[in-house]
């Protein structure tokens, strides 16, 4: 097998702070970066940012920043995540490096080289937050399929790749490589979208200025996405002299980590490139779901991002990751909320592991137990938890090597319960007084069980299960533990670390400070419930707006004519003046309410109110709504 193993994240758009969704795709990779060190590999972990493009150019201008500016200021952000929550990366890759646009514009070259890459023309509708194209041949611009924004019209010189020439070679490859994607609902979807046909792939644009110069026609950048896969190659050295020997040691990667949104250009897109580079193709992508919060997808354009920082100020960051790796199952889309976490905490982390070492430890300290020594012929029902404890390893690691972490995180709680069922049976505080020998073998199976639980589970909670090794005079082995624990036939000399007696390991959730807590929940959805009959009461209106004009001696409101269709054109004053230029607005089409009672503004009657979203950095913005939806259409 091989002993190196590159694996890798996604790189997050520079456009925010980082929030709990791009923390767990970080986690998860994380977990299995740290998995593979116990098993004695040699890992490079890469993670990073993503920083050209079209969306990043507009939020800076926006910002009243320059593109660069305005991404240097995001990574000090991630950096203090990734570290509070001990993300174990290698490097940490950003696309306006030197590095990667020289080796991403070696890539292309050898494309061009090869004869896949051509010039045409592209038209077409373009999603500019999703820096994606939508195929769809419609004549009013499509929704995106992915965020549900308008998309825009673009017409322009561009080169092409061949990914069509590349149809067939990738049906093999994914016939030839059942593993290439987990869970298999996505690499069955995957196969579907390239059996029914591939066009060739826009990589350039000539519209878009803050992007890498493409290789001998400086008109135009590389496409974001083109570029921002080679990330995974640069990364780790490709197009770097110097560091070729590690790009060979490393490439490919053994793990790519990515959520669902992004599986296109991972699974067909990403693999098609490298075939025609001639490197070879990953292991395994890993394609994980959603965290929803309230059934919405958590998002910053959402306004419901959970921030990291708190989170493992409040709970810990080991306790955050537990419960990212043991609650959202990897292949579907999960539900973050306080009260659960507190449930997890309380129940999984304080009672069934925290509580258990405290009174080992408490039971040690009580009958003068400094240390146990290594036991030549165990009790009966020793011998029984030592099979079922190598029985959990083979699980576990069978689970884990498989990615499928929330199952092997539960087979591991579920020995747990079982130590404790062991504990509780024996009885050791009774044997303390009528069997010392027996006494000593139950507190010394208790240590070795603990210490399995320990290793395996410091991939998940580092810094905890250090601590909760050291309370019995272990540390955490760096590598290769996980097979010497499966050979290790239970001689292990342990000491009691007396300082550590009483150490509250886990903190437990009292119901006031569950209380609090949802509290803190309410406010990221909002609970204040109405009846439906309320809400039906208020007319919602689709108009296009005619006219725009700025109200004399008000630096607040404009004047509006819009346009209802058959409910005729109406007069409507709203006070957004300062963030919408009239010329702007004439010929937008969005949502008003149209029952409110006309109020008189400035001496002029208003009959209606336009509805805007505010985003605190970004401004307001209007409601979006297809160009098929007719003036008049009353919302539902
Ligand atoms: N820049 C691209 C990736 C380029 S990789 C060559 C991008 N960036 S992103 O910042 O929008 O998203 C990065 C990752 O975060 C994706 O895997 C995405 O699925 C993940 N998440 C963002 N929000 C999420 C949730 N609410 N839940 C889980 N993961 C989510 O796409």
């Amino acid at each position: 097998m091989k002993d190196h193993s590159y694996i890798t994240t996604p790189i997050y758009y520079a456009t925010a702070r980082p929030h709990l969704g791009s923390l767990y795709s970080t986690v998860i990779a994380d977990v299995f970066a740290r998995w593979q060190r116990l098993q004695g590999k040699s890992v490079f972990f890469m993670t990073g940012t993503d920083e050209h493009g079209q969306k990043i150019a507009t939020a800076a201008i926006d910002a009243g920043k320059s593109p660069q500016e305005f991404v240097d200021q995001f990574i000090p952000l991630y950096n203090e995540v990734w570290n509070m929550y001990e993300i174990s990366y290698t490097t940490f890759a950003r696309t306006t490096e030197k590095k990667h646009i020289l080796g991403a514009q070696k890539l292309i070259a050898i494309l061009q080289e090869r004869g896949d890459i051509y010039k045409d023309v592209y038209s077409g509708w373009y999603c500019t937050p999703c820096e994606t194209f939508v195929n769809e041949d419609t004549k009013v611009a499509p929704l995106c399929p992915s965020c549900a924004r308008e998309t825009v019209m673009v017409q322009e010189e561009t080169y092409f790749f061949r990914l069509s020439a590349y149809q067939e070679k990738l049906l093999a490859f994914y016939k030839n490589n059942p593993d290439f994607i987990t869970p298999s609902e996505r690499f069955n979807e995957v196969i579907k979208f390239v059996e029914s046909g591939l066009k060739d792939f826009s990589i350039s644009r000539t519209t878009v200025s803050w992007g890498v110069a493409f290789p001998n026609d400086t008109k135009h950048t590389v496409y974001v996405w083109a570029e921002a896969l080679c990330s995974y190659l640069t990364a780790v050295g490709y197009g770097n002299d110097v560091q070729q020997e590690q790009f060979k040691q490393f490439w490919p990667p053994t793990l790519q980590v990515l959520g669902k949104d992004i599986i296109r250009f991972h699974a067909v897109y990403w693999p098609a490139f490298l075939m025609a580079a001639e490197l070879s193709i990953p292991k395994k992508l890993l394609v994980h779901g959603w965290i929803r919060v309230g059934h919405e997808k958590m998002s910053k354009s959402k306004g419901n991002a959970v921030d990291p920082i708190p989170l493992a100020q409040t709970y810990g960051s080991d306790e955050v990751r537990y419960f990212l790796m043991r609650y959202l199952a990897v292949n579907q889309d999960g539900e973050f909320s306080y009260q659960h976490l507190h449930e997890v905490i309380t129940a999984d982390l304080a009672n069934d592991l925290g509580n258990l070492l405290n009174r080992v430890l408490l039971l040690a300290e009580k009958y003068n137990v400094t240390s146990v020594d290594s036991v030549s012929v165990w009790h009966d029902t020793i011998i029984l938890l030592r099979g079922e404890a190598l029985d959990m390893i083979a699980d576990y690691r069978r689970l884990m090597d498989g990615c499928s972490f929330h199952l092997a995180v539960a087979r591991l709680w579920q020995f747990i319960k079982r130590i404790n069922a062991f504990f509780h049976e024996m009885e050791p505080w009774k044997l303390a007084k009528q069997d010392t020998a027996l006494f000593l073998q139950v507190i010394s199976a208790t240590c070795h069980s603990l210490r399995i639980v320990g290793i395996l589970a410091s991939v998940i909670m580092p810094t905890k299960m250090a601590q909760l090794l050291a309370t019995i005079g272990i540390t955490v082995p760096a590598m290769d533990a996980v097979t010497a624990l499966e050979d290790d036939i239970w001689h292990q000399h342990f000491i009691f670390n007396s300082q550590k007696t009483g150490m509250v390991l886990f903190k437990k959730w009292e119901p006031f400070m569950i209380e609090e807590a949802a509290q803190k929940e309410e406010s990221i959805i909002p609970q204040n419930y109405i009846e439906f009959d309320d809400f039906i009461k208020v007319d919602l209106t689709v108009g296009t707006i005619v006219q725009a004009e700025a109200v004399a001696k008000s630096d607040k409101l404009l004047k509006l004519q819009v346009d209802f269709g058959p409910l005729g054109l109406r007069q409507i004053l709203s006070g957004i003046a300062k963030h919408f230029k009239p010329e702007d607005l004439i010929g937008r089409k969005t949502v008003f309410v149209t029952n409110l009672k006309p109020r008189m503004m400035m001496g002029m009657e208003s009959r209606g109110m336009l509805l805007t979203a505010e985003n605190p950095e970004k401004g307001l913005s209007l409601v979006m709504i297809n160009e098929s939806i007719e003036n008049g259409i009353r919302l539902k």
